[in-house]
C-alpha cells in the first residue's frame, strides 16, 4: 500500500501531492483523494511523522465526505451549465438558420424617405428618413435592438423591433459596421433622452460594410485599458471615439473662428511653402533633406515669408505646418505642429501684444457664442471661462525676480551646460539670474501660480532669434544684457502658446545680426530686400494651434490635439 504524507503547517492540498517532499496539509483531503491508504502526519516540519490518532481519522473521514459532496455538486453544476450553453447555442443556431429566410423589402406604400445627415434631422421629425453611418453602440433588449448611429455629424438613436430585428444581419450585427437605416423619426417620449431629442423607428435597413466580430472585434483591438503605445498605433481607430472626435471638431471650429477674427482685423490669409532653404529659429531644430541635390529644410516658421507679404497684401496670416527636430518628449512638444502666424506692419511693440490678446479673446468669444461649439467646449472642459482682458504683462527681468521670490529654483549648470550634482548625486538648485533661459518647469509653475494668461516680454537677445528688434535696457538693469521687443504668451496648464516679437527693420542692423549668429546672409537676400525697398516697423507672432487647443479643451497633452501627432520616433499612422 502506498503511503501519503500530511504536514499540517508546511503542507498544501493543492498543489501538494502527498509525497514526503510535497505533503498535503489536511488529513481529510488525503482521504478524499486516495481513500483507504497508509497515512503519516506531522504538526510541522520539526516534528517527526506519525500515524494519525483514531479520533483524528474519524474527524477526517467526515471532512472527506463533505469534500466528496462538494465535488459532486460542482460536477452537477458544470454539467447543467454545459447543457444550458449547448441549448443556447442550438437555439441561436436555429434562430440564425430561421433568420436567413427573412428577406427585408422596403414597403413601397410608405411615404418616400428623405436622405439626410444626422445634424440636419430636426426639421424632419415625424417624417420618413434615410441615414447612413457607423454602428457606434449596440444593445439588444428582449429582442428589441437599439443602435446608436454615428455619421460624423452627430449621433442618432435607432430602434429596431419586430421583423427588422430578426434578420440574419440583425442577429450578427457588430459595432463599427456601416449601415443604412430607414424609418420614421420620432421625438423621444417625455422623460426619456436621446441625442438630438429624437429617435428613429426603423422599418427597413441594410448592412453596407460588416465589421468583424469575435477576436478581431473593434473592442478587442481598442478599449479603455489599451496602453498608450497601442493607442498611438491605432490612432486611426481612436479618432472614432467620442472624446477624440470632439477634440478634432473643436479644432476645426477654432481654426474657423480664428479666420473670422483675422478677417475682422483685415488680415489676408497666405500659404507659404513648407520646403525652404533658410532657418528661422536656429539650426539645432531643423529637419534637413535632399532637394534635387541641394540641402533644404522643412520650415520651422513661415514668419520670414509673411514679412515679405506686408508690402504686397498688408497684414497677413497663415495656418501652416511647422517642423521642429527637437528631442523633446514633453506633453507640449510635437515634431510637426500647426502654426498660426501673423505679421503686421506699421505697429509698435505695445500694439503687437494688444493685437495678440484681441485675436485670442475674440476667437474664444466667437466659439462661446455659437451654441454648438460652446457645447463642445463644455463637454471637454466644463469649467472653462473666457480669460479676462487685459492680460498680465510681466517683463523678463521681473519674472526672474518673481521666480526667486517664490523660491522657484533651477539646476546649477557648469560651463558646458551639464547639471552640477552634490555629494549625494542630487542636482544643486540655484536662484535664477538675468540671462538665464527660464526652463519649462519653472515657467509652468509660475503660470500655474498666477493662474491667468501672462505676457512675458523683453527677453535677452542671446536667448532669442536673430531677427528680433532690440529694446532699450530697462532702468537699473545690468547693461551687459541687450533685451529684445519679444513676448511669449503663457497659459495656465500649458505654458507658452505664443511667441512673438518686433522685427529688425534696419538693413545694416539685420546684416550685423546675421553675422553675430554666424548665418550666411546670401540665401536670405529676399528677406534682406524687405528692409531695402521701403522698410517699416513691423512685428508678428506664431501660435501653436495644438497648445491653444490643449488649453481650451483641457487636454493633458498636445498629442491629443493633433490628427496624427508626430514626436521623436513616431510618424505612423
Ligand atoms: O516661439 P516660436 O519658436 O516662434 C516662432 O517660430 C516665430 N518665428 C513665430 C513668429 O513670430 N511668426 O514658436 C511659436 C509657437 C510657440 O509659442 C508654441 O506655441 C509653438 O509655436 N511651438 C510648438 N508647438 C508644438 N510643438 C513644438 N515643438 C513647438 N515649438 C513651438
Amino acid at each position: 500500500m502506498s503511503t501519503y504524507y500530511i504536514d499540517e503547517t508546511a503542507g498544501s492540498d493543492t498543489p501538494g501531492n502527498g509525497t514526503e517532499s510535497s505533503p498535503y496539509q489536511s488529513l481529510a483531503f488525503a482521504i478524499f483523494t486516495h481513500g483507504d491508504v497508509k497515512l503519516l502526519i506531522r504538526k510541522d516540519p520539526n516534528t517527526p511523522y506519525d500515524e494519525p490518532t483514531q479520533s483524528s481519522l474519524k474527524k477526517a473521514k467526515k471532512g472527506a465526505e463533505g469534500l466528496e459532496k462538494k465535488r459532486k455538486k460542482a460536477d452537477e453544476q458544470a454539467e447543467r451549465e454545459a447543457k444550458e450553453k449547448a441549448a443556447d447555442r442550438e437555439k441561436r443556431e436555429k434562430l440564425l438558420e430561421e433568420s436567413k429566410k427573412i428577406q427585408l423589402t422596403e414597403d413601397a406604400s410608405l411615404p418616400e424617405a428623405t436622405k439626410a445627415k444626422i445634424v440636419h434631422l430636426a426639421p424632419l421629425r415625424s417624417k420618413r428618413v434615410r441615414v447612413r453611418g457607423w454602428v457606434h453602440r449596440l444593445r439588444d433588449q428582449k429582442g428589441i435592438m437599439f443602435i446608436v448611429l454615428r455619421d460624423g455629424t452627430g449621433y442618432l438613436q435607432c430602434v429596431l423591433s419586430g421583423v427588422v430585428a430578426k434578420t440574419y444581419e440583425a442577429l450578427t450585427l457588430t459595432i463599427e459596421s456601416t449601415v443604412e437605416l430607414t424609418g420614421t423619426l420620432q421625438s423621444v417620449p417625455e422623460g426619456k433622452t436621446a441625442p438630438g431629442g429624437h429617435e428613429l423607428t426603423v422599418d427597413y435597413w441594410k448592412v453596407l460594410g460588416a465589421a468583424p466580430g469575435a477576436e478581431d472585434a473593434f473592442t478587442n483591438r481598442l478599449n479603455e485599458k489599451s496602453d498608450p503605445s497601442i493607442l498611438a498605433d491605432l490612432r486611426h481607430l481612436v479618432i472614432r471615439g467620442e472624446t477624440a472626435s470632439t477634440v478634432l471638431r473643436l479644432r476645426a471650429a477654432m481654426l474657423s473662428a480664428f479666420r473670422d477674427s483675422y478677417a475682422a482685423h483685415s488680415l489676408t490669409e497666405v500659404t507659404p511653402p513648407c520646403m525652404v532653404q533658410t532657418q528661422v529659429e536656429g539650426g539645432a531644430t531643423l529637419f534637413k533633406f535632399d532637394y534635387y541635390g541641394q540641402p533644404a529644410f522643412l520650415t520651422q516658421s513661415s514668419q520670414l515669408y509673411l514679412e515679405t507679404c506686408l508690402p504686397a497684401l498688408g497684414d497677413v496670416f497663415c495656418v501652416q505646418e511647422s517642423f521642429r527636430a527637437e528631442n523633446s518628449h514633453t506633453r507640449r512638444h510635437l515634431s510637426e505642429y500647426t502654426h498660426l502666424e501673423a505679421e503686421l506692419g506699421f505697429i509698435d511693440f505695445n500694439d503687437l501684444m494688444t493685437h495678440i490678446e484681441a485675436i485670442i479673446c475674440e476667437t474664444v468669444d466667437r466659439l462661446l457664442v455659437n451654441e454648438s461649439t460652446a457645447a463642445l467646449i463644455k463637454q471637454l472642459n466644463p469649467s472653462f471661462k473666457a480669460p479676462s482682458r487685459p492680460f498680465l504683462r510681466l517683463s523678463y527681468v521681473d519674472a526672474i525676480k518673481w521666480l526667486n521670490e517664490h523660491n522657484i529654483l533651477h539646476p546649477k549648470e557648469d560651463a558646458e551646460g551639464n547639471e552640477v550634482k552634490d555629494a549625494e548625486g542630487k542636482a544643486i538648485m540655484v536662484e535664477h539670474e538675468v540671462g538665464d533661459d527660464i526652463a519649462e518647469a519653472a515657467e509652468r509653475q509660475m503660470t500655474d501660480i498666477i493662474g491667468t494668461p501672462v505676457f512675458l516680454y523683453g527677453f535677452p537677445a542671446e536667448l532669442k532669434a536673430f531677427y528680433m528688434k532690440k529694446m532699450k535696457s530697462p532702468e537699473g538693469v545690468d547693461s551687459k544684457h541687450v533685451f529684445t521687443e519679444s513676448c511669449d504668451l503663457l497659459m495656465p496648464g500649458v505654458g507658452e502658446i505664443v511667441g512673438g516679437s518686433m522685427r529688425i527693420s534696419d538693413s545694416d542692423e539685420l546684416i550685423a545680426a546675421y553675422k553675430r549668429e554666424g548665418i550666411d546672409p546670401s540665401p536670405y537676400y529676399w528677406y534682406t530686400d524687405q528692409r531695402k525697398y521701403g522698410t517699416c516697423e513691423h512685428g508678428g507672432y506664431g501660435l501653436g494651434v495644438e497648445r491653444l487647443l490643449a488649453w481650451l479643451a483641457n487636454r493633458y497633452t498636445v498629442r491629443e490635439c493633433s490628427l496624427y501627432p508626430r514626436w521623436p520616433g513616431r510618424a505612423t499612422p
